[in-house]
């Protein structure tokens, strides 16, 4: 039996930002500023598409390598983010999740983050999901660790594992978007990806706008979906 799903959740690995800044002889922060412009960009067209759950991978638990600099200009664009745009994604009514190893980040961010997820709860519209510090390893194994932890017996099933994800109630990612070229899921969303479509552009992420979405999304409908099936 061929199937079409109907799209619910679109996934963004956003990259190519430090490429965009290099390639304008721009320091590579420069290149995460405007990654935040695509970013309100996108959140606005997947509304406008009436997509019910848009999810973005915003800092990865690699990217900590990452200089110095770099980490503390990433934490401080989450900050500014969140506080100067929340009241307008409120009355955009989009709710507003974070995934990821959140407690490991600085403390007054985790305030942030909490009070942006209670503050938009009550919300239906478009739900957007930010994974920070998220590694899709490190979930599955919080996920077997809070398992063992609320000592769940044997045998474990799909259905058991699913209750102790991040996010355990949203939909698995029917798209998983990639700017900048790379063919790679960099540890995103390993366990929700199994059944995923992948659409990959060349696009540097800073670049990426709706008419980027609307291909996206208009390629995900042409495609036959199968689930396995014969
Ligand atoms: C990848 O580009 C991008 C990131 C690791 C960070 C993404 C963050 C943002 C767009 C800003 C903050 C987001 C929110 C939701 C407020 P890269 O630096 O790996 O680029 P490169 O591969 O060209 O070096």
């Amino acid at each position: 039996m061929e199937t079409t799903k109907k799209l619910e959740h679109v996934a963004i690995i956003m990259d190519g930002n430090g490429r965009w800044a290099k390639s304008r002889g721009l320091p590579r922060v420069m290149g995460h500023h405007a990654g935040v412009k695509a970013v309100e960009r996108t959140v606005r067209a997947a509304k406008e598409l009436g997509i019910p759950y848009l999810s973005l991978y915003a800092f990865s638990t690699e990217n900590w390598k990452r200089p110095r600099g770099e980490v503390l200009g990433l934490m401080g664009l989450f900050r500014y983010y969140l506080r100067s745009k929340l009241e307008e994604l409120c009355k955009e009514e989009v709710r507003l999740r974070f995934a990821g190893e959140l407690t490991a980040l600085p403390e007054d961010i985790v305030a942030i983050l909490d009070e942006t997820a209670e503050k938009t709860k009550e919300f239906r519209g478009t739900q957007l999901i930010t994974c920070v510090n998220y590694g899709g390893r490190r979930e599955i194994l919080d996920a077997v660790n809070k398992m063992l932890t609320a000592g769940e017996t044997g045998p474990v099933t799909e259905e058991t594992l699913q209750k102790y994800l991040y996010l355990p109630d949203v939909p698995d990612p029917d798209l998983i978007i990639r700017t900048s070229g790379e063919l790679r899921l960099s540890n995103f969303w390993l366990w929700q990806s199994a059944y995923s479509e992948y659409y990959f552009t060349d696009k540097y992420w800073p670049d990426f706008d709706k008419q980027d979405l609307l291909d996206a999304v208009g390629d995900y409908y042409e495609r036959e979906r199968r689930y396995g099936k014969a």
